[in-house]
């Protein structure tokens, strides 16, 4: 197995070796490796706004002594003046090791990669896929929980349009997992995922009512209503206040339920739950970093 040169684009390219594989990367990057990436330069393209990503991805690269160029604003890139991904990516690689790329459109980071020869990691497009959000959630639950097989895992929020959702479902599909997914219809896990889960033998629930089957779960991924995900305003005002999490539900988990989430959260989890031994949503951002440095230091093939 190598990662050496390779794309980062979808969750669905990796096996459960390598998915393993990232995941005992990561921990060695626990470690102080401040010279790993020397002389290596990271491009970070972000069409679409981010914190934790690009940021994330910055400190990896800093913290293995390479250095970063970029931008983190569509408007200050030359697509504002009508140039595409395609020709922005071929200009990057001249000027880069490895690329970052976020955008809203799907497939953008496939793109990117075909133009390219250099590495191309998907930073998140569209409602498709965040294949690094999934790798630093795999890393958060196995920390938490250590061994994935066996657990019971709760989606809740904007689960149609919910890219991390999307990635995330799709890499547990290689352990032994129930998956509940608990939003109103209208945002439900799209059908086709849903196939894909249960033909290789995943349990799947789903209802719009958290407190129905929050006392099975070992962990709750929460995530927002994305309002820039809507075709239609309306629908977004119909659910944005579709769930409030607060000190209610304590009594309604089990004692050691973590409770998970992408970030940036609107409103969705209360702040009262942020100081329980559930909130481990901040752990896992910080993980972020831990696991980018795996990815970087991987794809341009410096650890093995
Ligand atoms: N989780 C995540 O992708 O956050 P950002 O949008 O801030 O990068």
């Amino acid at each position: 197995m190598t990662f050496k040169g390779r794309d980062i684009v979808s969750i669905r390219d990796f096996t459960k070796e390598d998915l393993l594989h990232v995941l005992k990367v990561s921990k060695e990057m626990e470690e102080d490796k401040p010279q790993l990436l020397a002389s290596k330069i990271l491009a970070t393209l972000f069409f679409e706004p981010s914190t934790r990503t690009r940021l994330s991805f910055e400190s990896a690269m800093c913290r293995l002594g390479g250095k970063i160029i970029g931008f983190s604003d569509e408007k200050v890139s030359s697509v504002k003046k009508g140039e595409t991904i395609w020709d922005t990516a071929k200009m990057a690689e001249r000027y880069s090791d490895v690329i970052v790329i976020r955008s809203p459109i799907e497939g953008s980071a496939r793109l990117a990669a075909e133009a390219t020869s250099v590495p191309v990691i998907n930073g998140g497009d569209g409602a498709n896929q965040h294949p690094t959000q999934t790798l630093l959630d795999l890393y958060t639950i196995q920390k938490a929980k250590k061994n994935i097989d066996g657990l019971k895992i709760g989606f809740l929020g904007d689960l149609k349009y919910g890219r991390t959702v999307h990635s995330l479902a799709i890499a547990l599909s290689h352990w032994k997992v129930d998956l509940y997914f608990i939003a109103p219809d209208a945002l439900q896990m799209p059908d086709h995922y849903l196939k894909d889960l249960q033909e290789v033998g995943i349990k799947c629930y789903q209802t719009d009512d958290v407190f129905v089957v929050s006392k099975n779960l070992d962990i709750l991924y929460v995530t927002r209503i994305q309002q820039e995900r809507f075709p239609d305003p309306m629908e977004y005002e119909k659910y944005k206040n579709a769930y409030r999490l607060d000190q209610s539900l304590l009594s309604h988990i089990k004692d050691d339920m973590k409770i998970m989430h992408p970030l940036p959260r609107v409103g969705e989890i209360s702040p009262e739950l942020d100081e329980t031994k559930h909130a481990i949503y901040f752990e896992q951002a910080g993980n972020g970093v831990t696991v980018r440095k795996a990815l970087l230091a991987l794809v341009l093939g410096k650890v093995e």
